[in-house]
């Protein structure tokens, strides 16, 4: 067709895991929280409904903005929202990474990344993890034109973290900013998130599509010094977030007894899941997000996972052409997770 730009026309297009709209499933391909939000959010979004939408929103978000900066003891003007953390991934692409130039991410990771280089007109160049799930050196190599690197940490599909101290040796190497993509970090036990005040090329997102249960409301944001966000926000849409978002997400990010209680019970579960897995005779690494990543030595997967959704259970089956194929199953609550083992048990 004549009217795209080629580098649209040549790109396949992110294609996100399966949705169902109807149907019962037992959903654990997407890496959502089984359990309900606060019940603050809703009362938060009822009570911004009710005085009324007439009005456009506050374009910075700042009442989220104060009450995330006191939770994590940052000033407001450290912090960017957007719609999603996939939003803030979008402006920071765009902001930094031009025709022709290069984005750098690990392979296997998150395939977003490679998509917003390929709709910018950049090149992608995926390092791959070594078999440990570390990375080597090579990460942090020198080359003309690299303009951004994503680091996913914990990462999907592995679960797997690398250490803030490592992290901050990979950026301090780097001529570009390093993001790291903290979408899981809630689960996890340790964060790159003090990092941003001793480098200005680290930034950290996050999400609150999966610790706090609110991926349908799209709502993530960015960590870095106030001379980043300046130069970021120019990128973002005018109201990127909206009123009854920005209401749910403060209410969330204000209930940290909520947050703790949800993470504790996901990584109890992560932990019978990934037992379960091994007593089956899958490989399960050991995670620090809200799903596990599974290989087999001798099963083939794919069949595995299609006699899964034909039983009614979602799981992700991944298969990287340079790295293998595996399942990521999303921590569910112990009955879902209990039902997937049982179905998985029934027909190896
Ligand atoms: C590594 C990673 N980053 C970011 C996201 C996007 O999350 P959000 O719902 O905040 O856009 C995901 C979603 O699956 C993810 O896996």
């Amino acid at each position: 067709m004549p009217y795209f730009r080629p580098e649209i026309e040549q790109m396949a297009g992110y294609v996100p895991g399966e949705q169902p709209q109807a149907g019962k499933f037992i959903k654990l391909n997407t890496n959502e929280n089984p359990y309900p939000p606060s019940p603050a959010v809703g009362r938060a979004i009822a009570a911004v409904a009710e005085r009324g939408l007439a009005r456009y929103p506050d374009p910075l978000g700042t009442a989220f903005r104060r009450r995330a900066g006191d939770v994590l003891g940052v000033d407001p003007d450290w912090i960017l929202c957007g719609n999603g953390s996939d939003d803030i991934l979008t402006i920071v692409t765009r902001a930094l990474v031009g025709q022709h130039q290069w984005l750098r991410l690990p392979y296997p990771s998150y395939i977003l990344y490679k998509t917003l280089a390929q709709l910018q007109g950049a090149g992608a160049e995926e390092v791959l993890f070594e078999s440990d799930w570390s990375l080597s050196d090579k990460f942090c190599a020198a080359r003309d034109d690299l303009k951004l690197v994503f680091l996913p940490n914990p990462n999907s599909p592995s679960g797997t973290m690398i250490p803030p101290e490592r992290v901050l040796e990979l950026a301090d190497r780097l001529g570009c900013p390093l993001l790291v993509d903290e979408a899981y970090v809630d689960f996890a036990g340790c964060s790159c998130l003090s990092l941003v005040a001793q480098n200005e090329k680290i930034m950290v997102s996050r999400s609150l599509s999966k610790s706090y249960a609110l991926a349908g409301l799209r709502f993530g944001f960015l960590i870095a010094q106030p001379q980043m966000i300046e130069q970021l926000a120019k990128v973002k849409d005018s109201y990127n977030v909206d009123a009854l978002s920005i209401a749910g997400a403060t209410a969330a990010i204000d209930d940290q007894s909520w947050l703790a209680e949800n993470c504790a019970k996901i990584i109890a579960t992560r932990q019978r899941l990934a037992a379960g897995m091994r007593e089956l005779g899958f490989e399960a690494v050991e995670s620090q997000a809200n799903f596990v990543w599974n290989t087999h030595p001798e099963l083939p997967l794919k069949p595995i996972f299609e006699k899964l959704k034909a039983s009614r259970i979602l799981v992700r089956y991944m298969d990287y052409s340079a790295w293998g194929d595996g399942l990521r199953i999303s921590v569910g609550t112990d009955d879902q997770i209990d039902a997937c083992l049982g179905a998985l048990k029934s027909m190896i």
